[in-house]
């Protein structure tokens, strides 16, 4: 369906990690509902910057749903209503006519705020800094089916690995925890011969990083599933604990 459609947005802004914060409401008549939410952000930003206000800062890079920067809540939902998408692929289509949408940015401990709707998702590199990577030389690139990976194997790795470091996990767990991300990044690694030799150390160390960068415990609430834009299972999760018990009878 397309056509136009008029909302209110109610957008959290804040200029500075420093200064407090506080909703501004704004109107968009009759805008394509084929629109983008970030394109109508796009939009009102070029009505502000023309009255000689401050426009709302939001991220954004691919625009696609590939890269993971966007993300923000919409109405209380990380990443708004649709089930797995981002919030650049969340259409105004999907709204009413007359609704209001509150735009808030991601509410966590290890997130601190930016600006507006832009938070500090440093943690999530700083996470797979301390293991989420391959340091073993692995020479030039072998000919194909050189190393033998299943196909069930192979399509499971994918599935953990299309994982984009959104934060939407983190923003709607009420433990604010990583457990989704990091399971993600662990077992996409774990299932591949490449990611052997350094499973154990790789296991013990993004778990205990998350700890030090403010992420709470998982207590199986499963909200970080339902919000996850590539469908992530939280059944990781428990694989993840296991790989914890499993690098410890390791010894490493
Ligand atoms: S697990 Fe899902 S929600 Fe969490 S960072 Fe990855 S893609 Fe985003
Ligand atoms: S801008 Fe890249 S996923 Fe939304």
């Amino acid at each position: 369906m397309s056509g136009l459609i008029s909302l209110t947005l109610r957008i959290w802004r804040q200029r500075s990690p420093e200064s407090p914060g506080a909703y501004a409401s704004y109107r968009l008549e009759r805008v394509s509902a084929d629109l983008s939410l970030l394109e109508a952000l796009d939009l009102l930003n070029e009505q502000l910057i023309s009255a000689g206000e401050r426009p709302v800062g939001f991220e954004h890079d691919c625009r696609e749903g590939i890269c993971g920067s966007c993300g923000f809540l919409v109405n209380g939902q990380a990443h708004g209503p649709q089930a797995a998408t981002t919030v650049c692929q969340l259409y105004l289509r999907r709204f009413n006519d007359g609704d209001t949408l509150v735009l808030a940015p991601w509410q966590a401990k290890a997130f601190p705020p930016i600006q507006d709707l832009v938070v500090d998702r440093s943690a999530l590199d700083r996470l797979i800094e301390a293991g989420g990577f391959c340091s073993v030389n692995t020479g030039n690139a072998p000919d194909a089916n050189a190393i033998l990976v299943g196909r069930d194997q192979a399509a499971s790795a994918f599935e953990t690995a299309t994982c984009i470091g959104c934060g939407a996990c983190v923003a709607s767990c009420r433990n604010a925890s990583a457990s989704l991300f990091v399971a993600a990044k662990l077992a996409h690694l774990a299932q591949l011969p490449q990611g052997q030799p350094e499973r154990a150390a790789r296991a013990e160390a993004m778990q205990q990083q998350m700890g030090r960068e403010g992420f709470g415990s998982c207590s199986s609430q499963l909200e970080c599933e339902a919000v996850c834009p590539k469908q992530i299972s939280a059944d990781w999760i428990s694989w993840m604990h296991g790989e914890r018990r499993r690098a410890a009878g390791s010894g490493g």
